[in-house]
C-alpha cells in the first residue's frame, strides 16, 4: 500500500446500515404517566416537541418551553389537548441561557400545574467554527446554551422537582465523536453535558431523582436539515474504518509492517 490509497468498498456496510435505520422501532408498554407534569425546555419543534407529545400521550401534562417560536409552542399545546388523554399543557416563553429566566420558568410552571415531576432539559444550538475563528462572544453564545443552561436547569430541577423526580439533558453523540472537522464548541459544550450527567446522578439521588442524559445521532429536525451534511464526509471515514476492521487483510495498520494505510477523505 506504500504511497497508495486504499481503495474500501464500503457498499456492503451501507446497505447494512440502511436495513438496520428501516427496522421497526421497539415499542416499549405505555407506562402511565397521568397526574405527571414535565418541563421541557426547546418544545416548540424538533426532538423537544416530539417527547412533548410522547409524553402527552401517556397523560403527563407538560410545560412547553420556548425562546422564540411562540406560534410553534402554541400548536403543540393543541396538539396535546386534541390528544384526548386528560393531558394539559401550557407555552411558556423563557431564555434558558439567563440563569433568571430559568427560575421564572420553574416559577410558572408550578403557578399552572402546581408542581413539576419531570424536567426535560433539551435547548440547545449547533456550531460549525474554525477553531481559529472563535470569538468569545462565539464562544459563550454556545456554551450559555449547550452547557451552562444545561447546568443551571439541572440545579432549578434539584430545588423544584418533586421528591422521586426525573431529570434528563441532551448531550449528543458528537461529544464522542473523534474526526470532525470545525466543531470543537459543539462537541466540548455537549462533553461538557456528560459530567454534569454524571454528578447530578450521585447528587440527586438523595432526593430520589434519577438523571439520565440522552446523546441522539442524527434526528429530523430543523438543526438536522441545517447541519447533517457536516457530517458526510466523518460518516464515510467511518464506514471505512467499520469496514477496515470487518476485514483483516485491509487493516488500517497494516499488522506487519505497522505502515497505515490512508483512508480517503
Ligand atoms: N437533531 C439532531 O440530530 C440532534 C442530535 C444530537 C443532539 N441534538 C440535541 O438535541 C436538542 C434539540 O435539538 P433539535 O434538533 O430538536 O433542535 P431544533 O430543531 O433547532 O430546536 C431547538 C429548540 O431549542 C429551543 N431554543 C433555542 N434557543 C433557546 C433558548 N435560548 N432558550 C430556550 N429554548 C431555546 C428552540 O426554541 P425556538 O423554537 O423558540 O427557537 C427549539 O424549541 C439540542 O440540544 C441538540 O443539540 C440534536
Amino acid at each position: 500500500m506504500r504511497g497508495q490509497q486504499a481503495l474500501i468498498d464500503t457498499e456492503p456496510l451501507r446497505q447494512q446500515l440502511l436495513a438496520t435505520m428501516s427496522q421497526q422501532a421497539v415499542l416499549v408498554p405505555t407506562a402511565s404517566l397521568h397526574n405527571k407534569v414535565a418541563l421541557i425546555t426547546g418544545a416548540s419543534r424538533g426532538i423537544g416537541k416530539g417527547c412533548a407529545l410522547e409524553l402527552a400521550r401517556r397523560g403527563c401534562s407538560i410545560i412547553v418551553n420556548y425562546a422564540n417560536s411562540k406560534a410553534g409552542a402554541d400548536e403543540v399545546v393543541k396538539e396535546i389537548e386534541n390528544l384526548g388523554t386528560g393531558a394539559k399543557a401550557v407555552s411558556i416563553q423563557a431564555d434558558v441561557s439567563k440563569v433568571a429566566e430559568i427560575e421564572r420558568l420553574f416559577q410558572e410552571s408550578k403557578k399552572a400545574f402546581g408542581k413539576v415531576n419531570i424536567v426535560m432539559s433539551n435547548s440547545g444550538t449547533e456550531s460549525w467554527d474554525k477553531t481559529e475563528d472563535i470569538t468569545e462572544e462565539k464562544f459563550d453564545h454556545v456554551f450559555n446554551l449547550n452547557a451552562r443552561a444545561q447546568f443551571f436547569v439541572g440545579q432549578a430541577a434539584w430545588k423544584h422537582l418533586e421528591q422521586d423526580g426525573r431529570l434528563i439533558l441532551m448531550s449528543s453523540i458528537a461529544a464522542g465523536l473523534l474526526g470532525v472537522k470545525d466543531h470543537s464548541l459543539y462537541n466540548a459544550s455537549k462533553m461538557a453535558v456528560i459530567g454534569m450527567i454524571k454528578a447530578f446522578a450521585s447528587d440527586f439521588g438523595s432526593r430520589g431523582i434519577t438523571v439520565n442524559g440522552v446523546a441522539p445521532g442524527g434526528i429530523k429536525s430543523d438543526m438536522f436539515t441545517q447541519n447533517a451534511w457536516h457530517y458526510v464526509s466523518t460518516a464515510a471515514r467511518y464506514l471505512q474504518i467499520f469496514q477496515c476492521a470487518n476485514d483483516a487483510s485491509r487493516s488500517p495498520v497494516a499488522p506487519q509492517t505497522g505502515q497505515r494505510t490512508r483512508l480517503r477523505s
